[in-house]
């Protein structure tokens, strides 16, 4: 008797442990922007998509198949492919490190810098009920910015020196260019 109530005990304390071990997992997993396409193109949510689309952020990874983005990786590396570099990559795509087991279906890296680069990785948060409640939304992996200062700094990790191409980054004018926010409610 005793030892079957502690085997159940033992079976249920593993099981917590795995449903925790997967809530953590799924907040690593990318989505892919094409996923949160499904619902941020709709024009009563303000399409985020198309204003992504239109943006040189969904160019980042083609920008690096050019002959300009090869001749600057030799020149600097020594790797005669920019799409080949890695140090290229990091700003040029999203979770372009990742294990391939925390790659979602629609997850592409053509897409350059995608919506989880700034929103972070989109498996745990991006369900219409979750996504609905800002606190909830968090707590399943969304990035929360506090203020504009905390946006910048977000901006300065890719729009920085370390750029070969850097030009200066005034944060009001680029912000304006690319933000895209939900349209108020009347
Ligand atoms: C620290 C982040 C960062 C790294 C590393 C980086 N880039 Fe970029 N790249 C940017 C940003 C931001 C822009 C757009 C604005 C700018 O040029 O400052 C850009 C723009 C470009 C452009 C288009 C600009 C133009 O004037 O045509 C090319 C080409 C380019 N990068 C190639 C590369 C190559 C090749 C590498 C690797 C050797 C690389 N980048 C590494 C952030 C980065
Ligand atoms: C270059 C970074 C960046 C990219 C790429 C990006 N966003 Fe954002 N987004 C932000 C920031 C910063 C904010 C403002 C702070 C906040 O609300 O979290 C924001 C705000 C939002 C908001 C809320 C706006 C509001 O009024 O509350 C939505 C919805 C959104 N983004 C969706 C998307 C989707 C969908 C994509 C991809 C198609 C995307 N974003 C791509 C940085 C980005
Ligand atoms: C199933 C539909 C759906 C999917 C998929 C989805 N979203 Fe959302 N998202 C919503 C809805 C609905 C809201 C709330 C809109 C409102 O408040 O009017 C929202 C709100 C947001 C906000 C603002 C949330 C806040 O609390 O500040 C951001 C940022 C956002 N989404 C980004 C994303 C990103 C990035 C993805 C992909 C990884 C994504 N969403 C996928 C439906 C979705
Ligand atoms: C993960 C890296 C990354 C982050 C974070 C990032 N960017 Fe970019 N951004 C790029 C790259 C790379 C390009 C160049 C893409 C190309 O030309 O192919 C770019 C280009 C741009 C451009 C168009 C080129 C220009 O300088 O006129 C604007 C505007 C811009 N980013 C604004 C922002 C803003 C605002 C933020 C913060 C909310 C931000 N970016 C965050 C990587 C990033």
């Amino acid at each position: 008797m005793k030892i079957k109530t502690n085997l159940f005990l033992l079976l249920l304390s593993l099981l917590f442990i795995s449903l925790i071990l997967y809530a953590q997992d799924k907040q690593r997993i990318y989505v892919g922007t094409r996923k949160c396409k499904t619902c941020h193109k709709k024009e009563k949510i303000g399409n985020q998509y198309k204003i992504w689309k239109e943006s040189k952020h969904a160019e980042a990874y083609k920008t690096l198949l050019t002959e300009k983005a090869d001749s600057i990786s030799l020149s600097l590396d020594n790797i005669k492919k920019a799409v080949e570099n890695q140090k290229c990559l990091k700003c040029h795509v999203t979770a372009y490190d990742a294990d391939k087991s925390l790659l979602g279906k629609k997850y592409k890296k053509e897409d350059g810098i995608g919506c989880e680069s700034c929103h972070g990785a989109g498996k745990g948060y991006s369900k219409k009920k979750i996504m609905k409640k800002h606190e909830l939304a968090v707590q399943n992996g969304l990035v929360e910015y506090k203020d504009e200062a905390d946006i910048e700094k977000q901006c300065k990790t890719c729009h920085n020196e370390d750029s070969p191409t850097y030009k200066e980054f005034e944060f009001k004018k680029r912000w304006e260019d690319i933000k895209h926010p939900i349209p108020e409610k009347k």
